[in-house]
């Protein structure tokens, strides 16, 4: 799951978001980045949107856009893994912000299909807008104010993202959320923070979907239920993130890279050819064996040990990596 986005939407999203903060004082950006961090530690949800202007969403396109998309785009790869052929004709991203998950279905599908991305936030819409306006299969997508809500109506549509949003949301709006997606759609790929509370906020997206007749097509191997037992792990996974100079100015540090912790579920009514089994926490590469942590189709967590006597599963085990299918696909796919 680490390997970053093909370069070409990595990339063009990397120099969308170069110019942004250009004519935002560094020190406003700054502070902005410090709101936002200090808001999404905090309590919420909120009554009214938290990007209220063009410094806060620069800031928040800037500090967080590369992650979330890298953690979207990680999800729907694995989707489209267990999805083989399917591909959506149209797009709605419910919660959108500036469009992280609108440049990972693009990155995951090539062509060009609709998009439509729905947000309470104007001034996220409009950087979204600005910041698409130079991507081809991009451009002609619609940015369109909607409140999440009991009164979220959807058309009928092929895809629904959710990326980073549940956790802004009350109890029963996360529940009318996941079940007017349910209704619209063919298939709904959910993304949260990597930690307990984003777990258990997927979770519990994951149980409405899965009694709304929606099959799990990934991370899970199985549609019936987790076997972690609740308080005691979580499951997620991690993404790498490229940093660019303006992404080191912002956020700080010198790595060329972080990594983006993400749990999600992505789930179709449609066929699914789940993985056999997922490794779910880093490998351990120990001498002459591999401790694997997985997740399986019983359902249930296993930890299996591969040694050099395994011959080329060794040499898979040695290769593979935290969110990858095992054992892997015979077309090496990951
Ligand atoms: C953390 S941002 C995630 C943005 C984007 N999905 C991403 O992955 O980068 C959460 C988004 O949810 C939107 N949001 C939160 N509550 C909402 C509501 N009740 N109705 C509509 N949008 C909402 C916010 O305005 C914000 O753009």
């Amino acid at each position: 799951m680490n390997a970053p986005a093909p370069p070409h939407t990595a990339d063009s999203l990397r120099a969308a978001l170069a110019g942004l903060l250009e004519g935002i004082p560094a020190r406003q950006a700054a502070q902005a980045v410090e709101r936002l961090i200090a808001h999404y530690r905090g309590a919420t949800p909120t009554d009214t949107p938290i990007l209220r202007d063009r410094a806060d969403v620069a800031a928040y396109a800037a500090y967080r856009m590369p992650a979330t998309f890298e953690a979207v785009r990680s999800a729907l790869r694995a989707f489209a893994d267990a999805v083989p052929g399917w591909r959506p004709g149209d797009h709605v991203d419910i919660g959108g912000g500036t469009g992280a998950a609108a440049w990972a279905v693009g990155a995951t599908w090539d062509g060009e299909r609709p998009v439509t991305v729905l947000d309470w936030a104007g001034p996220a819409l409009d950087l979204g807008r600005e910041l698409a306006a130079g991507h081809r299969t991009l451009r002609g997508a619609r940015w369109e104010r909607a409140r999440i809500g009991p009164a979220l109506t959807l058309g009928p549509t092929d895809l629904v993202t959710v990326s980073y949003v549940l956790n802004e949301l009350t109890a029963s709006d996360r529940a009318a959320l996941v079940d007017a997606a349910a209704a619209a759609a063919q298939a709904v790929v959910i993304v949260e923070p990597g930690t307990p509370d984003g777990y258990a906020r997927m979770i519990e997206a994951r149980d409405r979907l899965v009694a709304a007749g929606f099959h799990v097509a990934a991370p899970c191997p199985h549609s019936a239920a987790c076997p972690i037992v609740p308080g005691t792990d979580w499951c997620h996974f991690s993404a790498r993130v490229s940093r660019s100079s303006l992404h080191r100015q912002i956020k700080g540090g010198t790595l060329p890279y972080e990594d983006e912790k993400f749990s999600y579920v992505a789930a179709t009514r449609g066929p699914v050819a789940p993985a056999p089994a997922r490794v779910v926490r880093k490998p351990q590469i120990r001498k002459g064996q591999v401790l694997l942590d997985l997740c399986e189709t019983d359902p249930s967590l296993r930890r299996t040990t591969v040694t050099k006597r395994h011959g080329d599963l060794y040499r898979a085990a040695r290769d593979t990596d935290w969110g990858a299918p095992w054992p892997p696909a015979p077309s090496g796919r990951d």
